[in-house]
């Protein structure tokens, strides 16, 4: 029994490593402590610039209860503020990655101790942890699936993202309570630990072996390595929220690399219309009409006819929950808030229920907000950059806000209900 008791992970022999320490999770934790609060804050918004208010239209998760309490209508000023947030939400999730299994290493023996639970108190610390490792685990995984494939994993990103994240959040704020003084000291300590290399960890209890094998890498080269794979992370997908040469360096995004072909309308998107099931004879001049519906009654417009209302131009980024996002395209087409006056709103537009003509994939129907429609720069596009929307971009018709979230930029559009929200 005594032979075997090293090679159990409960056995404090078991784990060798002469690089775990307090002050190496330390450093990390107090990394994933300023990153995590921000991708925390930037999930948020983006739930929020999806107008999960407008329920349940664009809301994918109906029972959030008092998870909404902080909902807002999103605005449409700065025109890239969702490709600022998401950008954000997108890039650092995936920079972080090494940061948390270089943690979650680091303080591994400490989840294999024994008795698994000394008294309530400690019971409830031990669950507090497994939140904490399960949540972080889960949000890393889900968000990466979702970026980085057309998504597999079971049931819906969208509850799955935003209600694990609150959990994970729980126990996170939890563990940064109680840690972070101690994080902090650590750290603090390690100007005087260069001196006497190893008084904070003497104190340690559980993370320091106390039999280590011989080091082939300083704490500090390990924490280099980290870096520098965060580094790899941040510089293989950071590019995909700008044009030109710097996206081709997005390696590891799917809406990366090199621009999709060369042309006005040569810029992302996401799903194709073949994608989304459009069929062209229903796209044609002679099939396609747009129907609008307000107190006016129902209007059902051909593409002809919208060419002949007021035709106005904005310059528009597109930026997708993915993360990757385009700069300023030139769009032209009409005013939704004209569209709005000739459903029978001829003062303050209201909210808008936008119905695609799309027959796969999430987002068939959208809602924007009132303040969005008021927008002069909202509109119903027809063309981008002096050309006709090609397929792909939503033609005949599709819709452009400032600084709302590529789905609800509905491509395809067929039907408009004026002030059905209630
Ligand atoms: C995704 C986020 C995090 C995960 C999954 C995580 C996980 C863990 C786990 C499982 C432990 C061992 C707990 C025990 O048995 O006592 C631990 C310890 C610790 N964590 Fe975290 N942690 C995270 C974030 C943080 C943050 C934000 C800080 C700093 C504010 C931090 C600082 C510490 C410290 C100082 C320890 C104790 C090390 C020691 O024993 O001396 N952690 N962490």
């Amino acid at each position: 029994m005594r032979d075997l008791a090293p090679r159990l992970p409960s056995s404090p022999g078991f784990w060798r490593s002469p690089l775990r320490g307090p002050r190496f999770t330390s450093v990390l934790g107090l990394v994933l402590l300023a990153g995590i609060t921000v991708l925390f804050v930037t999930g948020l918004l983006s739930y929020a610039a999806y107008n999960p208010g407008l329920s349940p239209v664009n809301d994918k998760t109906p029972d959030k209860g008092l998870l909404g309490f902080y909902l807002f209508s999103w605005p449409t000023d700065p025109p890239w503020l969702y490709r600022l947030t998401q950008g954000v939400h997108v890039t650092l999730g995936l920079a972080l990655v090494p940061v948390l299994l270089a943690k979650l290493w680091s303080v591994v023996p400490r989840l294999f101790t024994l008795p698994p639970v000394r008294s309530l108190a400690h019971g409830l610390e031990r669950v507090s942890l497994l939140l904490l490792v399960g949540g972080a685990l889960f949000e890393f995984v889900t968000g990466v699936l979702n970026v980085q494939l057309d998504y597999v994993f079971p049931g819906s990103f969208y509850p799955l993202h935003f209600y694990g994240a609150w959990v994970f959040f729980a126990a996170f704020v939890a563990h940064a309570v109680l840690k972070a003084p101690a994080a902090v000291r650590n750290v603090r300590s390690m100007r005087d630990a260069r001196r006497r290399p190893d008084a904070a960890d003497r104190a340690a209890d559980g993370l320091v072996a106390p039999a280590p094998d011989a080091p082939t890498v300083s704490r500090r080269g390990a924490l280099w390595t980290v870096g520098g794979g965060s580094l790899l992370l941040l510089g293989t997908s950071a590019g995909r929220s700008f044009d030109g040469p710097l996206r081709a360096t997005a390696l590891l995004a799917p809406h990366g690399g090199a621009e999709p072909g060369g042309g006005p309308n040569g810029f992302q998107i996401n799903k194709t219309a073949a994608y989304a099931g459009i069929d062209a004879a229903e796209t044609s001049e002679e099939a396609w009409r747009l129907v609008v519906v307000g107190p006016a009654g129902t209007v059902r417009l051909a593409r002809a006819d919208l060419l002949r209302l007021p035709q106005h131009s904005a310059a528009l980024p597109i930026a997708c929950v993915e993360g990757w996002s385009t700069s300023d395209q030139s769009w032209r087409g009409v005013r939704l808030r004209d569209l709005a006056a000739l459903a029978g709103f001829d003062g303050a537009p209201p909210d808008v229920f936008v119905e695609s003509l799309q027959r796969r994939g999430a987002f068939r129907h959208g809602a924007l907000r009132a303040n969005q429609v008021a927008d002069p720069r909202s509109l119903l596009a027809l063309s981008v950059n002096g050309r006709t929307l090609s397929p792909d971009h939503g033609h005949p018709a599709r819709i452009i806000v400032p600084a709302a979230p590529g789905v609800l930029n509905t491509k395809w559009v067929a039907r408009m209900t004026f002030g059905g929200l209630g």
